[in-house]
């Protein structure tokens, strides 16, 4: 868990670092961020409990985060593999970057689950987990698209944002395709389900050893 909330915190710090940057680049994503942060303050935020009431809500936030846990791995995976993204030309650092983040994200994808089903377990509070994060996911993934396609300064509003481009980019291999993370969702919703069964830590290790941002930062 140390290990974990250490890596989820280089993350933010790293985030926070790349949106300073399209700030800088003239696309001011803050307002976009304010609303990510209002979503997961009520999805994830402190609340005034105590006792069996507080530590319910503790387990809740954890099972939540086991589920955010199970797409930051798969996608993760998706990234370290998006070999397509780089023939298409994409930025060699934010892809370094980004697979950085996706192979710390495979490394440590197992230790929420494995803390919920340590503490509490429970199946039915595993789907409604889901349920909450796919909604507030595709909410956010919706609403992002549309915001970033309507502000960058490349683009300029001139491809329409939403959730219907995932259907020409994602068989492309240009974002994760949609069926493969449908799958992937059964696969969580297995009592059996693993999350070690998503991706490869091998990989993910190499990767992290080689990445020019992990080294440099090393340094
Ligand atoms: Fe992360
Ligand atoms: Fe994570």
């Amino acid at each position: 868990m140390l290990g974990f909330i250490g890596q989820e915190a280089m993350h933010a710090a790293s985030h926070d670092g790349v949106l300073d940057h399209f700030v800088e680049q003239g696309l001011d994503v803050r307002p976009f961020v304010r609303q990510v942060e209002f979503v997961f303050e009520g999805l994830l935020g402190d609340r005034d409990l105590t006792g069996d009431r507080a530590r319910a809500w503790l387990f809740e936030r954890i099972c939540i985060i086991a589920a955010i846990e199970h797409f930051t791995g798969v996608l993760g995976d998706w990234i370290l593999n998006a070999g397509a993204l780089d023939e298409a030309g994409a930025d060699p650092t934010m892809m370094d970057l980004l697979r950085w983040h996706g192979a710390e994200e495979v490394e440590h994808r197992h230790v929420a689950h494995d803390l919920y089903m340590h503490l509490d377990g429970s199946y039915a509070n595993r789907l409604r987990a889901m349920a909450e994060t796919i909604t507030a996911l595709a909410a956010l993934w919706q609403r992002g698209h549309r915001f970033l396609m309507a502000r960058d300064p490349v683009v300029r509003g001139r491809i329409k944002g939403g959730l219907h481009h995932l259907r020409r980019t994602g068989p492309a291999g240009l974002t994760p395709d949609g069926r493969m993370v449908a799958a992937s969702v059964r696969r969580y919703l297995r009592r059996s389900y693993s999350p070690l069964h998503e991706g490869s830590t091998a990989q993910a290790v190499a990767y992290l050893a080689s990445s020019p941002a992990a080294r440099a930062a090393l340094r």
